[in-house]
């Protein structure tokens, strides 16, 4: 059987005002009338075929988010879910442990489909063959990653160089003038953040690379607790593992090291990452003049604007390639461009208190 992992425990500081910490990007609804963590539960659970039977997702969550979590998945219509509680985040790699730890409690060893919670994409029908294809790779062994054809220098990605369907290397949100090169030469991909990989390839391969974070999280694991359909690891064992991504602590050595088969798996369903605004502004219903107005915004003599209103009504006159975001109690105004450097108002307020 397949288990479907999804990855849901970020704090999403890019979408500031509307992204807070006690509710991050992907509870919220940017697109359409499911939060992108309900997109991703729906998406995963598509993948069921016949001679494909897909198990209840597993989500990897932040203890602050839990009812978040059961609240959204209680409006689906899907198989009671397990929900594994992180006591504060520890990045991906940890995560991503967690739940092969649990998938391989019973002696199992299932095909892990790990999954951001933070992503849209148009076309589900070839989305979902992509992963049945990685699926079927993964069961023979192999670390299958999914590959995105990049479009821009991009530096908010990881980078796959692919050898057929094989993948060569692979770098980790490189710097802007190494993106650049990477587009220019051709043969790169971006990585979609999508992991399909049997429970116990990746534990070996975490082993391998990271064995601090394997042990760390295996201790936290064996101190897990169950309560209802939340499963606690051991707080302070949990606070003592290394804080790492899946990308750094394993995907950018595995390549090199000839020890590990890594595939990769083009995917052209129109995915994005919903890192930002301005790709918030990509995938938004646009008007003639390439708007996008969400709540009640009025744009006047204004081009590829984004306005997002909650609670007040917000006018913009005379602008172009601008991002407006009100709530109650902050406004941003950006340029579109520089969405990235939101991050750096958020670390600002952290450490201003
Ligand atoms: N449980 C848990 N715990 N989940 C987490 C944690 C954590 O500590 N940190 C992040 N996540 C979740 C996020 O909520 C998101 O759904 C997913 O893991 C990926 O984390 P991001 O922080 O959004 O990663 P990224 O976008 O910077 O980079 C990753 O995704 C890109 C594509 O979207 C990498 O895999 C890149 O290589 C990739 O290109
Ligand atoms: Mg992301």
């Amino acid at each position: 059987a397949v288990q479907p992992v999804i990855m849901a425990g970020g704090s999403g500081t890019r979408l500031w005002p509307l992204s807070r910490a006690l509710y991050p990007k992907q509870f919220l609804v940017l697109q359409g009338n499911r939060s992108l963590f309900q997109q991703a539960a729906s998406r995963l659970a598509g993948l069921a075929t016949e001679g494909l039977s897909v198990a209840a997702p597993c989500v990897v969550g932040n203890e602050e988010h839990r009812f978040l979590v059961l609240d959204q998945l209680r409006e689906l219509d899907l198989p009671p879910a397990t929900v594994l509680l992180e006591p504060m985040g520890r990045n991906t790699a940890p995560a991503m442990t967690l739940a092969a730890l649990h998938a391989t409690a019973a002696g199992q060893d299932p095909v892990l489909v790990v999954t951001p919670a933070d992503q849209t994409v148009v076309d589900e029908a070839a989305f979902t063959n992509a992963l049945r294809q990685a699926v079927r790779e993964a069961a023979k062994g192999t670390f299958v990653i999914l590959g995105i054809t990049p479009d821009r220098a991009e530096t908010g990605y990881g980078y796959i160089r692919a050898d057929g369907s094989k993948v060569a290397q692979f770098v980790e949100k490189p710097d802007a003038p190494t993106a650049e090169r990477y587009l220019a030469a051709g043969g790169y991909f971006w990585n979609s953040g999508m992991f399909v990989v049997r429970a116990s390839v990746w534990l070996k391969a975490l082993e391998r690379f990271r064995p601090d974070i394997a042990s760390a999280t295996r201790a936290a694991w064996a101190a897990h607790k169950v309560d209802a359909s939340f499963v606690r690891p051991g707080k302070a064992e949990f606070a003592a593992i290394p804080s790492e991504s899946v990308d750094y602590a394993v995907m950018e050595k595995c390549p090199g090291s000839g020890e590990f088969d890594i595939g990769m798996v083009p995917l052209s369903a129109g995915w994005s990452d919903l890192g930002a605004w301005d790709a918030v502004w990509q995938v938004g219903d646009k008007d003639a003049d390439g708007n996008v107005a969400i709540g009640d915004a009025m744009l006047r003599d204004s081009h590829s604007t984004l306005v997002h209103a909650t609670s007040r009504l917000v006018s913009v006159v005379g602008l172009d390639n601008v991002v407006v975001v009100e709530t109650p109690d902050a406004v941003l105004v950006a340029d579109r461009s520089r969405s990235q450097d939101v991050k750096h108002i958020v670390n600002r307020l952290q450490t201003d208190g």
